[in-house]
């Protein structure tokens, strides 16, 4: 089948905005660099397939994410093209804002840890001093009139930490909110969070005050989770869904984080429960089989596969 049947279920949103990340949570731990070239193209096919916000690419430390070294050389070669959407890049720091800000980026994204030893391994800070470093980048964002997504990992489990206490979670996105992020996103790093979880985060953030329509899902997908967590998350309230075109992504920085939840995964739910997303899944599918081919291997989303066996996809 090309399309699923529609059947809608009550309490669900009428419209979903697909954040996709695919060209840098996706490509950030690949082993081998990915030309900027290729980069540039797929972005550009993401946009083609109807995706109004794309995650391009992050001014980190190069050494510490060679694959995204090239983040100048790739807004040189798409910046223009990207006036008419939302296309956040992730800035750590003040540095890094800097560098956006130099390319014309007009939307970033700070990530924090919800864990001490995150914390210290991605951000080489502690849980107690990674706001110390955040609070500038948005402070300097927000007087620029740039919106800030606030991420936060390890939300639902952590792999050196294990449990993670509910608390803990609230307690670092309530700080990104108060610090003025107009977005906040709940990362699954090591995807091993399960929907009544979600559900339970998701009633503690807003009885801490965090409005759930400034909240978003991101979801890996190691165990197999992601679309019901998804499903779990636009019960509560949630309308804005982090996914990977292709189903590509993990943490350089966690281990056994896996790929993000696949873009056309998602999308395949969301129309068959009459979910508007503006997405073309033909093409999107066919631009993940595309990128898996230039990765040299195939695409793990079930999507892609199941459209390319029935060949409704043109490379
Ligand atoms: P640090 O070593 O503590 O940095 O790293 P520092 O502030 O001490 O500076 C040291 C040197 O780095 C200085 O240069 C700085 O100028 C330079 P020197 O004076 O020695 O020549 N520097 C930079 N250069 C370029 N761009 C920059 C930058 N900052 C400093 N932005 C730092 C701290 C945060 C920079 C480092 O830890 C880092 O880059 N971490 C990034 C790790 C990362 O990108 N992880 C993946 C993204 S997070 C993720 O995937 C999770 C998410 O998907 C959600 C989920 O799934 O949970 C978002
Ligand atoms: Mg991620």
């Amino acid at each position: 089948m090309r399309a699923p049947q529609r059947f809608p279920l009550d309490g669900l949103p009428s419209r979903v905005e697909i954040y996709e990340v695919g060209p840098r949570d996706g490509l950030q731990n690949e082993a081998t660099v990915v030309p900027v070239e290729i980069k540039a193209q797929f972005v550009r096919r993401l946009l083609a397939a109807g995706l109004r916000t794309v995650e391009t690419t992050s001014f980190v430390h190069p050494r510490w994410v060679p694959q995204l070294a090239d983040a100048e050389q790739l807004l040189d070669l798409v910046g223009d093209e990207l006036d008419d959407v939302r296309a956040p890049v992730l800035v750590p720091n003040e540095k890094g804002l800097a560098r956006a800000l130099d390319k014309g980026v007009r939307e970033v994204a700070v990530f924090a840890s919800a864990t001490e030893t995150f914390a210290q391994r991605n951000l080489n800070r502690t849980l107690a001093t990674q706001m110390e470093m955040f609070a500038p980048v948005v402070r300097g964002a927000r007087d620029a009139g740039l919106p800030v997504r606030g991420y936060v990992s390890m939300c639902f489990g952590d792999p050196w930490e294990g449990a993670v206490a509910l608390r803990q979670v609230v307690d670092v996105v309530a700080e990104l909110h108060e610090l003025g992020c107009t977005e906040l996103s709940l990362g699954d790093t090591i995807g091993s969070g399960t929907p009544g979880h979600v559900a339970a985060l998701l009633a503690a953030l807003a009885e801490a005050g965090v409005p759930v329509e400034r909240t978003a899902v991101h979801f890996h997908d190691t165990y197999g989770q992601a679309l019901a967590n998804t499903l779990a998350a636009l019960r509560a309230g949630v309308t804005t869904v982090d996914a990977s075109a292709g189903g590509l992504g993990g943490c350089p920085y966690a281990k056994s984080a896996t790929g993000n939840l696949p873009t056309e995964d998602l999308v395949w739910q969301l129309q068959g429960l009459g979910i508007e997303t503006g997405v073309d899944l033909e093409a999107l599918a066919a631009t993940s089989g595309w990128m898996a081919a230039q990765l040299g291997r195939p695409s793990p989303s079930r999507t892609v596969q199941a459209l390319a066996q029935e060949q409704v996809l043109e490379p």
